[in-house]
C-alpha cells in the first residue's frame, strides 16, 4: 500500500471549544458566561452540561491518546478563569486546566489553547457592556497575562481569538443585543476594533512572559465565489472576502484595515472610534501563525435592491448578495455545499497575502446521528469529507505552503454553536440528546478508527 506521506512532525489533531464541550457551567467557581445566559429555544440543548467534558476529561484524554493525537486544539473558558469583574483569577478554574494540561502532556499531546472562543464573562457585559467598551481590552489582556504566566513552558502555542467575525457579530456570544440594525452594525465594528487592540496587546505580553511560545488568531476563512463571470459578480465576491475575512486578518497581521474596508466603513458611518496611540498598538506585534477554520465556501452575486437585514449581520451589506452554488453537493446540515478544493483556494490566498505558517484548526462534517443497534456510528460520510479535505492539505504542502497541522472539528460531539446536539461533528459519539443529557457516555465512531490509521501512517492511502 502506498501512502501519501505528510511531513515529519505534522500535527494531527482534533478540536473543541470550552463552552461547547465542558458543561459544569456553574461548578468550580466558574462565573456565568454570555453563552450561559442566552435564551436557547425550547427543545435544543444549551451548553450547561454540553458534552460534560468537565467530568469526563480524563477519559477524553485517554481516547485522544488512543487516537494518536499529536495536538489537541482546545479552549479555556474565560469565565472559568476570570469569573467576575474583579479581575482576580479563580484558583479552581486554573486547577481544572492544570490537571487537563498536565495529563495531555503526560500522554504526549500538545495543547493548543484558544483564549477566547465565543464565550466571555457575563459580569463584564453587565458591568460595562463587554466589547462595546475599551475596558474589555484591559480585562482580556489581564486574563491572557494570567494564563501566560500560569502555563508558561507547558503551553507552547496560543490562539488569541476564535473567529472574530462570529464572536463579535453574534449577540448571544458578545452580549450585544442592540435591536436597531444600523446601530447593531456600528456596535459590531466597534467591538471588533477593540478585539483587535486586545489581541495585539496580548501578543506583546506573551513575547515578554514566554518568548519561546507562539501565538496567532483563528480565522473563519471565507472562500467566496462569484455566481457568474460578470464583472459585477466577481467584484462582489472580492468585496465579500475583504469584508468578512481580510479586514480582521489584516488587523491581526498588518495592524490596519484593507483600503477598501476602511473606505466602506467610513462611507456607511461604521468606522470605529479610535484613540491616539491605537495605531502604534495595532502595529506593535505580528502573529506567528494563522489558524484556519473551514467548513464550506459561499457564493455571491452583485447586490441589487434594498439591503436585507433579515440575515446574519456579516451578510448585511450592499456590497454583495449571498446566493446558491449549484455545483456543490449539499446535505441537511451542510446546505452551502461540500467543497474540499475551497480549502486550498482559501489557504493559498491567505499564504500569498501574509506568508505565515498555517494550521487548520477546524474542519468537519455535521450530521444527525444516533447509536446503531451494534453500538456503533458508521459515519462513512464524515470519513469521505475528512479524506477529501486532507487530500487538499497534501496538495498545498506539495506546493510548498507551510501547513503544519490539521484539527478536525470536533473531537467528541459537542453542543453546536446554536443548534444543539441534533447537529454532530465528533469523531467520538456522546450519548445524549437535546432534551436528555443521560450519562454522556463516549463511543468512538468509524471515523475515529479511520483517522487513527491516518495518524499512524502519517498520511492517506494512495
Ligand atoms: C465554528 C466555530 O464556527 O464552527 C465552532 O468555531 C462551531 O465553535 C463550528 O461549533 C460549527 O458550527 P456550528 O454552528 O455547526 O456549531
Amino acid at each position: 500500500m502506498k501512502i501519501k506521506q505528510f511531513p515529519e512532525g505534522f500535527l494531527w489533531g482534533a478540536s473543541t471549544s470550552a463552552f461547547q464541550v465542558e458543561g459544569a457551567y456553574n461548578e468550580g467557581g466558574k462565573g456565568l458566561a454570555t453563552t450561559d445566559v442566552c435564551n436557547v429555544p425550547e427543545g435544543i440543548a444549551d451548553n450547561k452540561i454540553a458534552a460534560d467534558h468537565y467530568h469526563h476529561w480524563k477519559e477524553d484524554v485517554d481516547l485522544m491518546a488512543e487516537l494518536g493525537l499529536k495536538v489537541y486544539r482546545m479552549g479555556f473558558a474565560w469565565s472559568r478563569i476570570m469569573p467576575d469583574a474583579s479581575g482576580r483569577p479563580n484558583p479552581e478554574g486554573l486547577a481544572f486546566y492544570d490537571q487537563l494540561i498536565d495529563y495531555l502532556l503526560e500522554k504526549g499531546i500538545e495543547p493548543l489553547v484558544t483564549l477566547y472562543h465565543f464565550e466571555c464573562p457575563q459580569a463584564l457585559v453587565d458591568a460595562f457592556g463587554g466589547w462595546k467598551s475599551r475596558k474589555m481590552i484591559d480585562f482580556y489582556v489581564k486574563y491572557a497575562q494570567i494564563c501566560f504566566e500560569h502555563f508558561k513552558g507547558r503551553i507552547k502555542r496560543w490562539v488569541t481569538v476564535n473567529e472574530q467575525l462570529i464572536a463579535t457579530a453574534a449577540g448571544i456570544m458578545s452580549g450585544n443585543h442592540e435591536k436597531d440594525p444600523q446601530k447593531n452594525l456600528k456596535n459590531i465594528y466597534q467591538m471588533s476594533y477593540h478585539v483587535s487592540l486586545a489581541e495585539h496587546k496580548a501578543m506583546t505580553v506573551l513575547r515578554e512572559i514566554d518568548p519561546e511560545a507562539k501565538i496567532g488568531p483563528v480565522c473563519a476563512i471565507q472562500v467566496v465565489y462569484p455566481q457568474t463571470s460578470k464583472t459585477e459578480d466577481i467584484l462582489a465576491a472580492e468585496n465579500a472576502e475583504e469584508l468578512m475575512e481580510f479586514y480582521m486578518l489584516d488587523m491581526s497581521v498588518r495592524g490596519e484595515y484593507p483600503p477598501y474596508v476602511a473606505k466602506y466603513l467610513k462611507e456607511k458611518g461604521l468606522y470605529p472610534e479610535r484613540e491616539p496611540g491605537d495605531a502604534g498598538v495595532l502595529k506593535s506585534s505580528t502573529p506567528d501563525f494563522i489558524g484556519v477554520n473551514y467548513y464550506f465556501s459561499i457564493c455571491v452575486k452583485e447586490k441589487v435592491g434594498p439591503i436585507n437585514y433579515n440575515q446574519p449581520p456579516f451578510w448585511v451589506s450592499d456590497a454583495f448578495d449571498i446566493c446558491d452554488n449549484p455545483y456543490l453537493r449539499k446535505t441537511e446540515w451542510m446546505d452551502k455545499g461540500i467543497d474540499p478544493a475551497g480549502l486550498h483556494i482559501g489557504m493559498r490566498k491567505i499564504y500569498n497575502r501574509y506568508g505565515l505558517p498555517m494550521i487548520v484548526t477546524e474542519n468537519g462534517m455535521a450530521y444527525s446521528e444516533s447509536l446503531g443497534e451494534d453500538g456503533r456510528i458508521h459515519d462513512d460520510y464524515r470519513i469521505e469529507y475528512l479524506k477529501e479535505h486532507i487530500e487538499q492539505l497534501k496538495i498545498m504542502i506539495d506546493e510548498g505552503m507551510p501547513v503544519f497541522g490539521y484539527c478536525p472539528w470536533s473531537f467528541v460531539d459537542v453542543v453546536s454553536s446554536h443548534q444543539g446536539f441534533a447537529k454532530r461533528y465528533g469523531l467520538v459519539f456522546v450519548d445524549r440528546t437535546d432534551t436528555d443529557p443521560k450519562q454522556c457516555a463516549r463511543y468512538p465512531k468509524d471515523s475515529f478508527f479511520w483517522y487513527q490509521k491516518v495518524i499512524a501512517r502519517n498520511g492517506l492511502e494512495e
